[in-house]
């Protein structure tokens, strides 16, 4: 049994503890260099035969944790919205793992209908589910509204993993032991929810801060999924993968790709704690936490975004208003 407030004190170095102060420190490659000193590689053998789901795995860092999961031996499965990405991501990394069982679905998840229909799909065609990665992320330069009216990050970054996941839970706790990491950034340290605007339809619109407050939420409902599942043999984490050098990065925010360029992570260090948290016995044991580089780290920072429970449940009830507005269709 796994409690959400029971979550084991991980060991850090002075060098780790002193990096936690710097976030330039701490979220580049240097901090993935001087904490990986005392790591050991993933081992993702536990996962063959096991059914792992990744959206996002089309690109960056996404792309990275689907290699590492269809060399494990891993049944993989990921959602992705372009049939052309997707067949090709497919085939290739059937080739690397030999003939691995790998396939895909797709979807376009920035759309609620789109995302109820992918899980529908999922449910039906897979008996199991060990693994579940929300890991798919736009940050759009302009504010735009997807066809269900929401704005797209909101909709792409939080509406559509609470969606995804809470379709999939009932398969992942027959799974049991399972796990659920849903991707989030640091850019959440400096936003809250914004609870009265969810969709950003006041002031001047920032992409950045649109994602970052996806972010938050994402994060919110980790400690939400934590608790509610603490006794079923699910766990739920969220991880911060650093500043990595990814196509998203690369066109989302150019200025701070071209500034930060030499100290940006690979892919590799960025998908590390992606495949700890899925692989390792310690993050078996403790659910409903925020990890970066392997050690569990604080959801604030200067006190920035805090959340009550009360704020808890009315973003609960707002994205399951957001998600009954859309009408469920109605078949043959
Ligand atoms: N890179 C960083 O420095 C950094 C920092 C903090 C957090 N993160 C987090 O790490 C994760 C991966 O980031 P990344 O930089 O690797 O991202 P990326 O290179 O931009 O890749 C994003 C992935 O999401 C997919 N996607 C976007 N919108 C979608 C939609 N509507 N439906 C289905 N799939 C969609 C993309 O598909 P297409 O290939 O079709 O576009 C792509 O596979 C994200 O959760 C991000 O927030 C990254």
């Amino acid at each position: 049994m796994i409690s959400a407030s029971r979550s084991q004190p991980v060991k850090r170095s002075r060098w780790d503890n002193l990096l936690e102060g710097s976030v330039v420190g701490s979220f580049t490659s240097l901090g993935y260099t001087v904490r990986s000193q005392a790591w050991d590689d993933v081992d993702t053998s536990s996962l063959a035969g096991k059914t792992a789901l990744i959206t996002g795995a089309t690109s960056g860092i996404g792309r990275r944790v689907a290699t590492e999961l269809a060399l494990s031996g891993a049944r993989l499965r990921f959602v992705a919205r372009n049939p052309r990405k997707a067949e090709d991501l497919k085939r290739e990394l059937r080739d690397l793992s030999a003939g691995g069982d790998i396939d895909y679905y797709l979807a376009d998840l920035s759309e609620i209908a789109n995302v109820r229909r992918v899980a529908d799909e999922i449910l039906f065609a897979e008996p199991t589910i060990h693994l579940l990665i929300n890991n798919a992320v736009v940050l759009p330069a302009t504010r735009m509204v997807t066809p269900e009216g929401l704005e797209m990050a909101h909709a792409t970054n939080l509406v559509a993993p609470f969606v995804l996941t809470n379709s999939l839970i009932p398969r992942l706790v027959e799974s049991q032991p399972a796990r659920i990491i849903n991707v989030i950034s640091g850019g959440m340290y400096a936003q809250g929810l914004a609870l009265d605007d969810l969709n950003y339809k006041r002031g001047t619109y920032r992409g950045s801060v649109a994602y970052a407050r996806a972010k938050r939420g994402l994060m919110v409902l980790t400690k939400m999924w934590g608790a509610d599942l603490a006794d079923s043999g699910v766990v739920v984490h969220a991880t911060h993968p650093g500043w990595v050098d990814t196509p998203g990065v690369a066109t989302s925010i150019p200025t701070f790709h071209r500034v930060m360029g030499p100290w940006l992570r690979s892919t590799e260090q960025g998908a590390d704690t992606i495949l700890w948290l899925a692989t390792a016995d310690l993050p078996g044991t403790t659910t409903g936490k925020l990890w970066h580089d392997r050690a569990e780290r604080p959801e604030y920072r200067l006190g920035v975004g805090t959340e009550t429970a009360t704020d808890r449940e009315k973003l609960w009830s707002l994205l399951e208003e957001s998600v009954a507005s859309v009408p469920t269709p109605t078949c043959c």
